[in-house]
């Protein structure tokens, strides 16, 4: 059987229950997992579960019973290769625990606790009640204020149903590449990266493609290079600036040169990663 590679930890026993149809619903069978299978954990923090298949004891109606259940993961998600970026953090966090001073440039995350004025407005929203679901592209409060500052320090105008507040950037875009890409579509991607747009695209059953830069145009994507790689199956450019890894930034001039050569092909979309310095 196949190995399979996990990117979460579970060191305790666990217990999972859930409802059988069969049998009414207030009989609930429970499973437990017993922990030994869960402590297979490799120097890259990922698990390796050698088979496929789990011994579990299943309680019900009284009686106790072992039986396999089942855990082989989707082709989908076997294609996806495990975060570089955790295995990094994970190495960075075991050496800072072994007391080894470590600057961390892995996980991108400021290097500033959440500054009060937004952590009290956090804690004020819970008190005031502000935990129920809110419409699926976000409220309508906020949707607005999004407009305002975009208006005012961006000069962009944008109306409320135009936009889309999402849990990151990392949600938002897998949810645009599975929007857009079938089986078979290229996602163009110029390296270096940030790690998880490829696997984006194998969730997608697409096929990354790589497009090198070079350090002499600051790893900026060459246009005529674009040009030369776009084939019918072409379905999405994904662009990041400024850029992770690479910190360059797309000027207008080179935005409106591979824009021309993206008009050529309606059939490619852009997906633009972007972040915006804080004044
Ligand atoms: C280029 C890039 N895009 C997206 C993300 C994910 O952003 P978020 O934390 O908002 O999901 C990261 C996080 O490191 C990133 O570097």
């Amino acid at each position: 059987m196949a190995a399979s590679s996990f990117t979460t930890f579970t060191p305790k026993p666990t217990r999972l229950c859930f409802a059988d149809q069969s049998m009414g619903s207030e009989c609930f069978r429970s499973v437990s997992f017993p922990s030994r299978f869960h402590s297979l954990k490799s120097l890259e923090s990922t698990i390796q579960v050698q088979s496929s298949r789990l011994d579990v004891m299943v309680r019900a109606g009284g009686t106790s019973e072992k039986t396999e259940v089942d855990i082989s993961l989707s082709p989908r998600v076997n294609s996806v290769k495990p975060s570089k970026t955790v295995a990094i953090t994970d190495q960075a966090t075991a050496l800072v625990q072994a007391g080894v001073p470590v600057i961390r440039l892995a996980a991108g995350e400021p290097d500033f606790d959440t500054p009060a004025v937004i952590a009290e407005a956090g804690i004020n929203a819970i008190r005031e009640g502000y935990t129920r679901y809110t419409p699926n592209a976000g409220t309508l409060e906020v949707r607005s204020a999004i407009c305002h500052k975009l208006k005012e320090e961006n000069g962009l105008s944008y109306t409320p149903d135009e936009i889309l507040v999402s849990n990151g950037a990392k949600q938002s875009i897998l949810q645009a590449v599975l929007a857009v890409c079938s089986p078979g579509d290229e996602v163009i991607i110029p390296a270096p990266f940030w790690v998880s747009y490829p696997e984006m695209a194998r969730l997608a059953d697409a096929t990354p493609v790589i497009l090198p830069t070079l350090i002499s145009e600051n790893f900026l994507l060459d246009p005529k290079l674009l040009e030369s790689k776009l084939t019918e199956k072409s379905r999405l450019l994904i662009l990041c600036s400024p850029s992770n890894p690479t910190g360059s930034v797309y000027s207008r001039k080179l935005l409106e040169e591979i824009a021309q050569i993206v008009a050529r092909h309606p059939r490619l979309l852009v997906r633009m990663d972007e972040f915006e310095p804080q004044q």
